[in-house]
């Protein structure tokens, strides 16, 4: 054994300076990662320089690096910096996440140079610094002198919190955006609205927190006791949702890291908790005043429609990202099949299904954010197909939804990603059997998250770019603690965070799992991963 240690190490001699492509301990991989000769000794005076073009979080840089163990000091030229983070000349663009970091010897110390298009590259830059940090002993850290060539493979990488069935707060998902950060997650969507709860303050409706945030997904039974409806006012949960300062400091918490927030507003269904808080809105429950469990809003009143218009103006002003989720998914038709009026408006307007009765409220859901200059996504029944085949279901005939409109698949077959392609729509992949964080292990395991190809089979050539990337889903039915939380989402979110990122050609199970031990380490440490060592 010793012996063959020494021939690897000659080998690196004897290659010098000559580059050679090795893996380090890096999550996710980057594209590409030239080891040179040797390792560097970071020692405690260490000056960084940061582009003044890029505003960054200090405060949030600081602990990064601090927990690197560099001892470092700001200065504000990059010629006197040991670790320079640098935009390249011209405009910077925010839109290019690529970046180079190259870990030079001068003379036994570091010199790091880290240069981007845009900031996202040098927060990239930095999570890959934290990562390259070798520790030996408890004192002495080392830099590898290499140089990483980095860009992902797909723009959307996304991790999804619902927080309408259990809500878990603000300390939950700073913790979340710090990990997602750290893995090179630049999406956040936030899902705050579904039937068993409200998540979010409207000002213009009080009633959607006073009284519709009080449930969770084991308090579904009482929503659908509508007697009840008053009394939960005096019923546990208590309230629990975000006032708007909250959401501020939120958005604000994850641009410092690199990512975006992206709301969800659930329409037509998976509305019960606002039908709940204010019956007019709903198909069924407005004929009797009495909310209805699974209630689809009646998108034809105007007064519908105009509250929809309501919340997305409050919204807007809080998520600043320019999309907006409009849901879509699993709407119960049977309830617009029970109104009298909604069977007399689509006969006026020629809608031929309800499924065509929902692309024309998406429609023009979608041409309201549009005029706000916001772009809109949706989950894939938003295409008027009937996606799980349900027999009940006609899918549409006489609307078309509207361009433009970003559509994610969770469910259906891959056919149904080639038409929505072939009409032109951009497509992110959150296809369940490998995305859906709050699946069990024994259905999605470790393995299988990881072996997640995000650009199905049977996707031509020219039409993969029309694939933006995927998404990873925590829905929260069943995970009333945040411990449940942890367990289900580490280490899985690795293994998709990697998908998103690394060309397919070079990602693989064995070395992701060689790769992943030091932040298995780490999420022990923070008590995320909870399980059996390994076991997952
Ligand atoms: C979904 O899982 N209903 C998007």
């Amino acid at each position: 054994m010793k012996g063959l240690v020494i021939c690897f190490c000659l080998g690196l001699c004897a290659a010098g300076l000559q580059a050679q492509e090795v893996s380090l301990n890096l999550v996710p991989q980057p594209a590409s990662v030239q080891l040179k000769k040797g390792r560097v000794l970071l020692t405690s005076t260490s000056t960084v320089y940061v582009d003044e073009r890029f505003r960054i979080d200090t405060a949030y840089w600081e602990s990064v690096l601090k927990e690197t163990g560099i001892g470092f000091q700001w200065v504000g030229r990059s010629e006197k910096a040991t670790i320079r983070f640098r935009l390249h000349a011209g405009e910077p663009q925010a839109k290019d996440e690529s970046y180079t970091l190259d870990i030079r010897n001068r003379g036994g110390l570091p010199e790091v140079h880290a240069l981007a298009n845009g900031g996202n590259g040098l927060l990239y830059a930095l999570q890959t610094l934290r990562q390259l940090v070798q520790q030996q002993g408890t004192e002495e850290r080392f830099l590898p002198v290499c140089t990483v060539f980095d860009k992902p493979a797909f723009s959307w990488r996304a991790f999804m919190l619902d927080e309408s069935r259990n809500f878990h707060g603000k300390e939950m998902v700073k913790r979340l955006l710090d990990e997602m950060a750290r893995l090179k997650l630049n999406t956040f969507h936030w899902h705050l609205v579904d039937d068993p709860a409200w998540r979010l303050e409207i000002k213009k409706y009080p009633l959607l927190t006073r009284v519709a945030s009080r449930g969770n997904f084991g308090h579904m039974v009482h929503f659908q006791n509508a007697e009840s409806r008053l009394d939960s006012l005096f019923l546990e949960p208590p309230a629990q949702f975000y006032f708007q300062k909250d959401i501020r400091e939120i958005v604000a918490y994850a641009h410092a890291r690199g990512i975006v927030v992206i709301p969800e507003i659930e329409v037509p269904g998976h509305a019960s908790a606002s039908i709940f808080a204010y019956p007019w809105l709903g198909a069924s429950s407005k004929l009797t005043g009495n909310p209805v469990h699974g209630d689809l809003y009646d998108i034809t009143d105007p007064k519908v429609e105009q509250f929809l218009h309501d919340v997305l103006d409050e919204v807007m002003t809080l998520f600043p990202d320019g999309m907006i989720h409009i849901g879509g998914d699993e709407a119960d038709y049977r309830r617009w099949e029970a109104s009298k009026p909604v069977n007399d408006f689509m006969k006026a307007h020629a809608i031929s299904t309800y499924s065509d009765l929902q692309v024309w409220a998406i429609n023009r859901m979608s041409q309201y954010i549009a005029s706000k200059g916001y772009r809109m996504i949706g989950w894939n029944e938003i295409t008027g197909d009937n996606i799980r085949e349900e027999a009940h279901v006609k899918a549409g005939q006489s609307e078309q939804l509207a361009k433009g409109t970003l559509v994610q698949f969770w469910d259906g077959k891959v056919a149904l990603v080639n038409k929505a392609i072939a009409q032109g729509y951009d497509v992110v992949n959150s296809d369940r059997h490998f995305t859906y964080l709050d699946y069990p292990y024994e259905t999605t395991s470790l393995e299988k998250a990881y072996a997640f190809n995000p650009v199905p089979e049977g996707i031509a050539q020219k039409d993969q770019p029309k694939i933006l990337g995927i998404g990873a889903q925590m829905w929260g039915e069943f995970i009333p603690t945040s411990e449940r939380l942890y367990y289900q989402t580490f280490p899985r979110i690795a293994a998709l965070a990697e998908t998103g990122w690394t060309p397919r050609a070079k990602k693989s199970y064995q070395d992701f799992r060689k790769r992943l031990a030091p932040f298995e380490k780490i999420w022990m440490d923070k008590g995320f991963i909870i399980h059996q060592k390994g076991k997952y």
